[in-house]
């Protein structure tokens, strides 16, 4: 009785929002079956960068801060509660200056080396092959390395997966000395990082017949599989792409790409936190340029892979801006506002909709760095908005996508223009619909109706992320301020569901 008449006022109060809002339609074709949307896509990325893994993951195990064998117990049960998926270590750039030989053995006795490209500080080793593979069981994810293709050698690459995968050999027997009997598992292995650039500034010719030989001398025992992850293009450059399709394709499982969300130049990017509505637009404009990105990726790819073998796995992606007033340059520490929560929630929008080719992301970066989902100083930590989206979007993991077909209007300002609202939908492995908006408007809500085909649901549930301001940001004082909250602004009529979007927010329905 009482659910009935919360039910009739929930539809009465949406129906009165709806009256004054602009309008939007949907259609959700739950009749039809896209491709599966791998739990990969929420993959994270943690490179030894600034307060990335010392500090932000690690403390070691004498260290006051409550830790599990030196991981920091906080940070632990938060990437526990996000179901991490797959973690990409150690780099990012680091990646091919880093020597695996130096991670590993008796800590004290680890080479202190200069981490030269992110800040010239100290890298002690501390946290090596053993730390983070074990940090992945911990943490129950699979693990991405990231291998050195730039400044090492392939034998040092092939010997490094040896040492990981292998049962028997003089390799395993000094991974038992150093504290692990049993091969771990290493679902892929990265074949250098921008090879392009930081990792070697090769040209594509030359990165495809790189990318040929290491693959061929990474061999793993009878029975294991390793997903060999080539080097991918930046941003628009298709070159790329077709050069290591065409060369070097039959020699790799998956080629990343990277495209970064930067609102200005690389010199000034603007800040994480103060930023006018303009630059708030300019921000979501060049985020949703993945969309026409992937697609062009994915067609070059189509024409080699046409059976789409290969992987397009987007490893770093993730906003860009001018560090926090007085840290580090190095560091790339910067807050994390509303902002980027939508900047996320867009594209899980379209990872989900190009979930035929695009079966992983990594977000830049986990803790502390870039787009973080987690801040932390001293003991202390935060969850930040682009963490709550993660959060909030979780059933979508190894869900079935649903094509979906939206009619938005218009959100401009100054010469920035875009749809004010983006969707995707799927059916979680319990049959559940579940249904992702964005509206990126800051001043309007938007009333969407969506059609059902194929589905009869009677309720709807979900939660809604929004705040006062698009830069609305957690800090270790006020944790709080963006937090997923109950969301009454959608029910059922007629067999479609009504849903009035707040300005500038992130929605994800339970449909039953
Ligand atoms: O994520 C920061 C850096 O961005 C990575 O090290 C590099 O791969 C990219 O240029």
């Amino acid at each position: 009785m009482h659910t009935r008449i919360f039910l009739t006022l929930a539809v009465a109060s949406v129906q009165a929002l709806a009256w004054q809002s602009p309008s939007a339609d949907l259609t959700i074709r739950a009749d039809q079956s896209g491709p599966q949307v791998n739990r990969q896509l929420f993959g994270q990325f943690a490179e030894h960068l600034g307060a990335g893994i010392y500090g932000g993951i690690w403390v070691g195990e004498d260290s006051k801060i409550p830790n599990t064998r030196g991981y920091r117990n906080d940070v632990l049960q938060a990437l526990r509660d996000l179901k991490v998926p797959v973690i990409r270590w150690p780099g990012g750039c680091f990646a091919d200056e880093y020597n695996w030989r130096e991670g590993v053995g008796p800590r004290a006795k680890r080479p202190v080396k200069i981490n030269t490209h992110w800040g010239g500080v100290t890298e002690p080793n501390t946290f090596g092959t053993h730390e983070f593979l074990d940090f992945a069981e911990l943490l129950d994810t699979e693990a991405y390395i990231s291998g050195n293709v730039g400044s090492g050698s392939p034998r040092e690459l092939a010997e490094w997966v040896e040492y990981v995968t292998s049962p028997a050999g003089s390799l395993a027997a000094e991974r038992a000395a150093n504290g692990r009997k049993d091969p771990w598992k290493l679902p892929y292995i990265g074949l250098g990082n921008e090879l392009w650039g930081c990792g070697g500034n090769m040209r594509a010719e030359y990165a495809a017949d790189v990318t040929r030989r290491y693959s061929t001398f990474i061999k793993t025992p009878a029975g294991v599989r390793i997903r060999k992850a080539a080097s991918g293009p930046s941003d628009e450059d298709y070159h790329w792409t077709e050069v290591m399709m065409r060369d070097a394709g039959r020699h790799f499982n998956a080629i990343g790409l990277h495209y970064y969300t930067i609102t200005g130049t690389w010199a000034r990017k603007g800040s994480a936190t103060v930023f006018d509505e303009a630059e708030y637009a300019k921000t979501l404009q060049a985020t949703l340029r993945m969309d026409g990105i992937i697609a062009r990726h994915s067609a070059i790819m189509d024409k080699y892979d046409p059976e789409k073998r290969v992987w397009l796995a987007v490893d770093e992606w993730g906003t860009w801006f001018d560090v926090e007033p007085g840290t580090n340059p190095g560091f790339l520490f910067q807050q994390n506002t509303l902002r980027d929560a939508l900047v996320a929630a867009l594209n899980i929008n379209i990872f989900t909709k190009h979930a035929g080719r695009v079966k992983m992301a990594n977000i830049a970066q986990m803790v502390n760095v870039l787009q973080a989902m987690i801040l932390t100083k001293d003991e202390k930590m935060v969850l930040t908005p682009t963490y709550h989206v993660f959060h909030m979007f979780k059933p979508y993991q190894d869900a079935t996508s649903i094509p979906v077909e939206m009619q938005s209007p218009w959100y401009n300002k100054d010469a920035s223009t875009m749809p004010a609202v983006s969707a995707s939908a799927i059916r979680d492995k319990d049959g559940r619909l579940h249904v992702g908006f964005v509206n990126v408007d800051p001043g309007r809500a938007i009333a969407v109706t969506a059609k059902l085909s194929g589905a009869t649901p009677a309720s709807v549930s979900g939660r809604v992320l929004t705040a006062p301001q698009t830069n609305s940001h957690n800090t270790f004082d006020q944790p709080t301020v963006v937090k997923p909250a109950a969301f009454a602004g959608a029910a059922i009529e007629s067999g479609a569901l009504k849903v009035v979007l707040p300005p500038k927010s992130v929605v994800v329905l339970d449909l039953q």
